[in-house]
């Protein structure tokens, strides 16, 4: 007898085992399903596994919109501070401080001082403007009329009514601006151009104002 025939045989003489067995397989197959159905929620499909990587890219787009958004604003900031930059706001090198009899001759006027740092001298003769920065190391000296003299609180640098130093450490002279005298008739400072009287420049006309 073969194999095959002795299989067949013992088949035959057992005909009622086989669906014991498939039984037992279908029985196997319900309780892994039972097993599945009691599983938590988080643990099938679209659980867990799949939303966190969905957490988390929305959660770097989320930094990524904040970042760009900070770079735009802080470009922004940065044209607008270019569009408008700091503007030092100074009063005009080029003024009118009125007519030459509003000065009295032998007085030295220090009304200008704080507005256009000059003072104005008039002589019998002229008038000039003269800088109020101390040539030493540019404090501003103060005309004291009883002395006669101008005093530099700093070093006590000491100028004569004319500008020219006679004590102290200031090396050279106060400074004088251009005077004219303007088509209305006022005097006319401009302080862009000055005189320096150890350069010989007190002889300019434009130094002077002639009266
Ligand atoms: S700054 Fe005027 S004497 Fe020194």
């Amino acid at each position: 007898m073969t194999e095959e025939e002795k299989k067949e045989q013992e088949n035959q003489e057992s005909p009622e085992e086989k669906p014991e067995e498939e039984a037992a397989g279908a029985e196997q197959k319900l309780e892994a399903k039972e097993d599945k159905k009691h599983l938590p929620a988080s643990v099938g499909e679209g659980s867990i596994s799949d939303e966190m990587p969905r957490r988390s890219f929305f959660s770097w787009l989320t930094v990524a919109w904040l970042a760009f958004a900070a770079a735009t604003g802080g470009f922004f900031a940065m044209t607008v501070r270019f569009l408008f930059p700091n503007v030092l706001f100074e009063p005009p090198q080029s003024f009118k401080i009125g007519f030459p009899d509003d000065y009295q001759i032998g007085q030295v006027n220090i009304r200008w001082k704080k507005l256009h740092a000059i003072w104005v001298v008039r002589t019998s003769e002229y008038i000039y403007a003269l800088s109020t920065v101390c040539p030493h190391l540019g404090c501003t000296p103060n005309w004291l009329d009883n002395e006669r003299k101008f005093k530099c609180p700093c070093h006590g640098s000491g100028f004569r009514k004319s500008g020219v130093n006679f004590e102290g450490p200031a090396p050279r002279p106060l400074e004088r601006f251009k005077i004219t005298l303007a088509d209305d008739g006022q005097i006319l400072v401009d302080k862009s151009k000055l005189f320096q009287y150890e350069k010989g420049q007190w002889d300019d006309p434009e130094s002077f104002l002639k009266v």
